[in-house]
C-alpha cells in the first residue's frame, strides 16, 4: 500500500508507520509527507527516515498559505505521488468538501475521542468535564464534514478519576500507536474496504 500521510505536529503517529514500514512489519510504502507547519517535528523525522517531504505552509512571496493555495499544492503534490491511501496522522487543519471530493485516493483521519461523541478540538477536557466513562480514539473516513466520517475502527480505556486532560491525552496516544498501524493493516489485507472514490465505506455505514 502506498501512503502519503499529512501531518502538523510532532509526528509521534508518523514515527509508529515509518519504524512498521522499516521493519517489514507492515506492508506499507510511505511515499511522501505533506506538512502544513513548517516547525512540525514530523518533518524530521521524514528526513530522518529519507521519505519526501513537500513543506506547504508559506508562498513563495513569504505570506502564510490559505487553505485554498494550501489544497492547490497539495493536490498537485498528491497527483504526482498517486498514493492509495491518504492518513491524516495531527493534522490541523479542516479541509474543504472540494479538495475531500478530488482526493486521488482514500482518505482517512485520526481523532482522539470516541466518535461520534467529541468531535473537533480539546477532546480530552470535554470528556474529563462531561464526567465520561470511556474515552479514546478513533479512525474514520475523511467526509466533508468535519471528524463525521464512517469510522473504521476505535480503541477504547477507562477514565481514571485522576484523570486530568494530559495524563488522558498521554494515554490516548499510547492506543493511537496501536490502533493506526493496525487498521492500516486492515485495509492493506483488505480486511477494511478501501474504495477510491470514498463511497464505499459511506454506503455502508449504518
Ligand atoms: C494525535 O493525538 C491525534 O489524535 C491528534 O493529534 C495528535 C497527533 O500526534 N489529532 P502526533 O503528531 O502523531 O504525535
Amino acid at each position: 500500500l502506498r501512503i502519503a500521510v499529512l501531518v502538523s505536529g510532532n509526528g509521534s503517529n508518523l514515527q509508529v508507520l515509518i519504524d512498521a514500514m522499516q521493519a517489514g512489519a507492515l506492508p506499507i510504502e510511505i511515499i511522501g509527507i505533506i506538512s502544513n507547519r513548517e516547525d512540525a517535528y514530523a518533518i524530521t523525522r521524514a528526513q530522518q527516515a529519507s521519505i519526501p517531504v513537500a513543506v506547504l505552509s508559506h508562498t513563495a512571496s513569504g505570506k502564510r498559505m490559505g487553505i485554498k493555495t494550501f489544497e492547490t499544492h497539495a493536490s498537485a503534490q498528491l497527483a504526482a505521488w498517486q498514493p492509495d491511501l491518504i492518513v491524516l496522522a495531527g493534522f490541523m487543519r479542516v479541509l474543504s468538501a472540494a479538495f475531500i471530493d478530488s482526493a486521488p485516493a482514500p482518505m482517512i483521519n485520526l481523532h482522539p475521542a470516541l466518535l461520534p461523541a467529541y468531535k473537533g478540538l480539546d477532546t480530552h477536557q470535554r470528556a474529563i468535564q462531561a464526567g465520561e466513562r470511556h474515552h479514546g480514539c478513533s479512525i474514520h473516513v475523511v467526509t466533508a464534514e468535519l471528524d463525521a466520517g464512517q469510522v473504521l475502527t476505535q480503541a477504547l480505556l477507562n477514565i481514571k478519576t485522576k484523570d486530568t486532560a494530559d495524563s488522558l491525552q498521554t494515554r490516548v496516544q499510547v492506543l493511537e500507536h496501536q490502533l493506526l498501524p493496525w487498521t492500516i493493516l486492515l485495509l492493506a489485507k483488505g480486511v477494511l474496504p478501501l474504495d477510491v472514490n470514498n463511497k464505499l465505506s459511506e454506503s455502508e455505514s449504518h
